[in-house]
This record gives structure tokens, C-alpha cells and sequence, in this order.
């Protein structure tokens, strides 16, 4: 009887059990990889910006807002003021627009929250690379048509690298004949 048990738990219940786990951490695996290179991460922001309704249809420049990524390393996010600029007066009734108002009244930054974030042992620099006229859509997708901002490209070294390799093919629109680096220290400083 006790045997029959044992035989039972070996043959039928081990495998099954073995079987549900492999498939749950293969099913996981993949389901969370986009998650985990971070490519399609899209975080609810405290006021709902939309980049489709500003730099899509309104055409607003990416510089107005995005004032760094000539001058400095980072692109920068704009502070209220910037918003208030139009927002003193355009849709000023509208609650999302009213609630915008208090935070620049109040005088608290906005916490909206960061979407790409390289770890803090890679050195990315945007000036460098946006004024050799590489295009924001080259790293950044078509961001004009989205509502919500969202991660599109992956940002691992490989994908740095594979452009620093076929810069000169990938980039032919914007006139690159230089590679970018490839040695360790150009990128972990
Ligand atoms: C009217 C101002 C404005 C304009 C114009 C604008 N942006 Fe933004 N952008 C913002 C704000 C505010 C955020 C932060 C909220 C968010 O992530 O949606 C942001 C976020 C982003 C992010 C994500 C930043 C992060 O957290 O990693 C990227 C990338 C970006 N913008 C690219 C662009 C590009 C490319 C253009 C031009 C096609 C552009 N933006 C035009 C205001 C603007
Ligand atoms: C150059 C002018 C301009 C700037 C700068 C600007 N906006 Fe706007 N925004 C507008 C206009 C105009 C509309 C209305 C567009 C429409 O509905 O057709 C609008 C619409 C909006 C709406 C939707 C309002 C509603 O409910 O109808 C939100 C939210 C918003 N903007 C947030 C922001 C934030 C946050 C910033 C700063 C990061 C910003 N805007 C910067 C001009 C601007
Ligand atoms: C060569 C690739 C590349 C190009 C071109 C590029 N970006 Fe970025 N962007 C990145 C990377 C990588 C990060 C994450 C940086 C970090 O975490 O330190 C980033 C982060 C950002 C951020 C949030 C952090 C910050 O720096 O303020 C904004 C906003 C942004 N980019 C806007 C833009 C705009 C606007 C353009 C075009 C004018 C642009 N980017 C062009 C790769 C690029
Ligand atoms: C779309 C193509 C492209 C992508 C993607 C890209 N780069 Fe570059 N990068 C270039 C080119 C081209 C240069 C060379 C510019 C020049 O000097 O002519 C460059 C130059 C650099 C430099 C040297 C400039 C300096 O500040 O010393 C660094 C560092 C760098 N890239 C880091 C990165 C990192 C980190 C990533 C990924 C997050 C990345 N790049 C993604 C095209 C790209
Ligand atoms: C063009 C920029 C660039 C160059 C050149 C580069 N790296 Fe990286 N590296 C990155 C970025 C961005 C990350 C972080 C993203 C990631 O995890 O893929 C990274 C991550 C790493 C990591 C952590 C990997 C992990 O999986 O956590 C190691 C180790 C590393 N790099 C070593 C090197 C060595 C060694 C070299 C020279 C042979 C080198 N890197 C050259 C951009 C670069």
C-alpha cells in the first residue's frame, strides 16, 4: 500500500509537478522580457501630457520643451513654467489644466515619472549625438503619435553598439560618415 504511494508520487505526481513548473519559468521568462528591457514601459503620469496633441498635431518643437539636447547630456524634462507659458490661458477650465495651475501656483515641480533610465555605469550624452543630426525618432520612436510617453527601442549595449558599428548605413538621411566608439571607456567613464 505505503509502495503503491510512492509509486504513484514518482510516476505521476513529480512529473506533473516538474512539468507546471518549467512551463510557468518559460512562460514568465518570455511574457517579462519586454518588461525587463524596459521596451514598451509606459507609466501613468500625474497630469496626462500628451506628446500626439503637442508635437503631433500642434507641432510644438522638441527643443521648446526638451531644452538640453543640444547644449548638455541630458534632453530634460520642462518645468511647469514652460507649460504656463500657453496654459496661463489655453484651456485654463479644463480640470486637467486647473490641477496643472495648482502645482505652478503651489510651486512643486511635477513628479512625472522617468521612462528610459540607463544604469548609472553607462554614460549617455544626447548633445553628441543630436548634433551630428541624428534624429530623436532614431532612439526614441515616433513619439508625436503616441499619447502617453513610452520606451520603443531597447537601450542595451548592443543597441548602442550595432549603431556605433553601421553608423555611416544606418544613418545615411543625416550625413554621418564617422562610427561611433566602441571601446569600453567611451561609454563606462
Ligand atoms: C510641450 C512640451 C513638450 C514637447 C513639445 C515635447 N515634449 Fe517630450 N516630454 C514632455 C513632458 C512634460 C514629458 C514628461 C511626461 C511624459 O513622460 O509623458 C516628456 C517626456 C518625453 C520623453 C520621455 C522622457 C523619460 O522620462 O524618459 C521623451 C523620450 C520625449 N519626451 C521626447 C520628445 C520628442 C522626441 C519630442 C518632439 C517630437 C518631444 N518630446 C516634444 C514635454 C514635451
Ligand atoms: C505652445 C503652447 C503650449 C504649451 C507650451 C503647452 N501646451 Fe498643453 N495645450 C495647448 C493647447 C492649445 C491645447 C488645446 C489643444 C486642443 O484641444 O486642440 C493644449 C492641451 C493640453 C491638455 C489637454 C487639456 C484638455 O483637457 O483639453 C493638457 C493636459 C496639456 N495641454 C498639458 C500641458 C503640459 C503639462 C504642458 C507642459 C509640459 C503643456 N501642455 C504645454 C498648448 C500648449
Ligand atoms: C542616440 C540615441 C538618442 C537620441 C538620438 C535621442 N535620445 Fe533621448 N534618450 C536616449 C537615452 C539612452 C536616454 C536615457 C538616458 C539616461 O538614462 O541617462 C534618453 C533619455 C531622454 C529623456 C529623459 C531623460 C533626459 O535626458 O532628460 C528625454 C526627455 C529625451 N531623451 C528626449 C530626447 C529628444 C527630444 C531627442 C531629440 C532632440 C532625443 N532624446 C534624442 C537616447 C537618445
Ligand atoms: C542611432 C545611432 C546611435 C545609437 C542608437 C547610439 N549612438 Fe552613440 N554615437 C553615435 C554616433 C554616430 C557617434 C559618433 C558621433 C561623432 O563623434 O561623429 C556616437 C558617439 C557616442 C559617444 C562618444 C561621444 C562622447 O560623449 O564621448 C558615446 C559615449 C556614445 N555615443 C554613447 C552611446 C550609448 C551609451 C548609447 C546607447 C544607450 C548610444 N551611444 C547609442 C550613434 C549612436
Ligand atoms: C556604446 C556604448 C558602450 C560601449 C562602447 C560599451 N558598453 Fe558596456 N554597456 C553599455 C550600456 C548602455 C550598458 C547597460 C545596458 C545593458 O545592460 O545592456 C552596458 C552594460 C555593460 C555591462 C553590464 C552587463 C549586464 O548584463 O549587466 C558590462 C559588464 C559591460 N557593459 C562591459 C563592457 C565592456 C567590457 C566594454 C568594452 C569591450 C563595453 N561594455 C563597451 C554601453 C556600452
Amino acid at each position: 500500500m505505503k509502495k503503491a504511494l510512492i509509486d504513484y508520487t514518482l510516476r505521476i505526481r513529480l512529473p506533473i509537478i516538474l512539468f507546471v513548473g518549467v512551463i510557468s519559468f518559460i512562460g514568465t521568462y518570455f511574457f517579462s522580457r519586454a518588461e525587463r528591457d524596459n521596451v514598451g514601459y509606459s507609466p501613468v503620469q500625474p497630469i496626462s501630457f500628451s506628446h500626439k496633441l503637442h508635437a503631433g498635431t500642434m507641432q510644438i518643437d522638441c527643443q521648446y520643451c526638451h531644452a538640453g539636447v543640444t547644449i548638455s547630456p541630458y534632453a530634460t524634462i520642462p518645468p511647469v513654467s514652460t507649460c504656463m507659458n500657453c496654459h496661463a490661458i489655453a484651456r485654463k477650465d479644463k480640470p486637467e489644466i486647473v490641477r496643472l495651475t495648482n502645482y505652478y501656483n503651489k510651486g512643486i515641480a511635477l513628479p512625472w515619472k522617468r521612462v528610459h533610465r540607463l544604469p548609472d555605469y553607462a554614460y549617455f550624452n544626447h548633445s553628441v549625438h543630436v548634433n551630428k543630426g541624428i534624429d530623436c525618432s532614431n532612439c526614441h520612436g515616433p513619439i508625436e503619435d503616441l499619447d502617453g510617453a513610452m520606451q520603443v527601442s531597447e537601450f542595451t549595449m548592443a543597441a548602442c553598439l550595432n549603431c556605433h558599428r553601421n553608423a555611416p548605413e544606418l544613418l545615411q538621411q543625416s550625413h554621418i560618415i564617422k562610427k561611433g566608439p566602441e571601446n569600453c571607456y567611451a561609454c563606462h567613464r
